[in-house]
């Protein structure tokens, strides 16, 4: 706290600090003894000093204006302006929720107008106002992101979300906004609660129509999926995938790596043949109604692809796990596949020769000892055949090595 306070100090002169606060997610982070990266300060300065300061202002579309400066060590400030000093009380009711409403003068002390302290020893989010959620209806998933992270929702704040229909105020949400908390959320400790809460409250349904969809339909045959519906096997899996990966493209994959299932005919449920390539094209299709990055929407529908053949792994044939590794390199998941799909069952684990398959399949033809003239007397449709045929004779002799 020391170091963030004492920093903040060397940035203004000293006559401007009584009129600057830290606020929001810091004071929370180090009240609570996390570290915090992301610093926010509300601030009493005139247009003259914040330029004097290096703050250059942006206008937000749909937000207040801000001053914004970066900082070497810090990254980006964001200054909200205040009228004047005792403004900042009203600043911080107008925000979401009581344990982001305090402040932190830059000589330490802390301000509370809305008496966050038995919400913040208690992980409790309050809303700072009943209108919180009106006047920002992303602080809905907001409140979604901070209960994966182990945060309980207080009753009042939980009747709000449940008293009202929120569908046409997120109708004005960008989409980005509601993607971003949903990645972050998946970077939290139990990211499933997100999506659980999102169901329970039927909210979001605008931006996720795929989940609302989740519960209603079969995982599988029960002596297969005995866990029974769709969206408890994919919390599931998103459970034990969370457990052994923080990467939020990961756990992202995890819990949608079924997502062929939506496209199943209902006459044949329990089943879902042909889902794996199914889910290539919705999986895409998610991605870019949630104006995902490209990698993501990549990366899924490659998972959603390929995710069966890892978990039948010693029943395919040497040419199809070199395929599939080669696939996965150019899909940027050879890392996340063999996770996925471990996850993908209770107890399990990653297929023995994948590392081995990977290394092979991504050797170049001088590394497999093709002679170039060779490969260019040949028809070109021969020639993918014959750099596989090498793939496959080197994995088996590798193999044989070393049993
Ligand atoms: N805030 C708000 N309503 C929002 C977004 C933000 O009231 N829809 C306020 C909260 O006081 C929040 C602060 O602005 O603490 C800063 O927002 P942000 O940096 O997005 O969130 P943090 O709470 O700092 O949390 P995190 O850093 O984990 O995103």
């Amino acid at each position: 706290m020391k170091n963030i306070i004492e920093r903040l100090k060397g940035i203004f002169p000293e006559a401007a600090h009584p009129r600057i606060f830290l606020v929001g997610g810091a004071v929370r982070d180090i009240l609570l003894g996390q570290e915090s990266t992301d610093i926010d300060l509300a601030a009493s300065l005139t247009a003259e000093e914040f330029a004097a300061f290096g703050f250059h202002l942006v206008e937000g579309r749909s937000t207040a204006a801000i001053w914004h400066r970066h900082v070497a060590g810090f990254g980006t400030i964001e200054v909200t302006p205040l009228p004047d000093v005792a403004g900042l009380a009203d600043d911080l009711r107008r925000r979401d929720f009581t344990v982001n409403a305090m402040a932190m003068t830059l000589d330490g002390s802390i301000i509370d107008p809305l008496d966050a302290g038995g919400d913040l020893a208690q992980k409790r989010l309050a809303a700072c106002s009943r209108l919180a959620f009106i006047e920002d209806p992303l602080r809905i998933f907001r409140a979604f992101r901070f209960a994966a992270d182990g945060w309980q929702m207080a009753p009042e704040c939980e009747e709000l979300l449940r008293q009202h229909d929120w569908v046409r105020e997120l109708a004005s949400i960008p989409v980005e906004r509601f993607s971003r908390e949903m990645l972050k959320a998946l970077e939290n400790r139990e990211p499933e609660r997100f999506f659980q809460l999102m169901l329970e409250t039927d909210a979001g349904r605008g931006y996720l129509p795929e989940l609302f969809r989740m519960p209603h339909i079969p995982a599988g045959p029960l002596d297969h999926h005995p866990e029974g519906d769709l969206f408890t096997h994919s919390s599931q899996v998103l459970q034990r995938v969370s457990v052994i990966s923080l990467d939020p493209l990961t756990r992202f994959c995890a819990f949608f790596h079924d997502i062929g299932k939506l496209d199943t005919s209902p006459d044949l449920y329990p089943r879902h043949h042909g889902h794996e390539q199914a889910g290539f094209v919705t999986a895409q299709d998610l991605c870019r109604r949630l104006r995902l990055p490209a990698h993501y929407g990549k990366a899924l529908a490659w998972v959603s692809k390929l995710h069966g053949r890892l978990c039948k792994w010693d029943e395919l044939r040497d040419a199809t796990k070199l395929r599939t590794a080669g696939q996965a390199i150019k899909a940027g998941i050879a890392d996340i596949l063999p996770l996925v799909s471990a996850a993908d069952k209770p107890g399990g684990t990653k297929p023995g020769t994948w590392r081995e398959a990977l290394r092979i399949a991504g050797m170049s033809s001088a590394d497999l000892g093709i002679d170039p003239q060779v490969l260019e007397r040949m028809p070109p449709d021969k020639r993918v055949d014959h750099i596989l045929q090498k793939r496959v004779e080197l994995f088996r002799a590798t193999r044989t090595a070393s049993i």
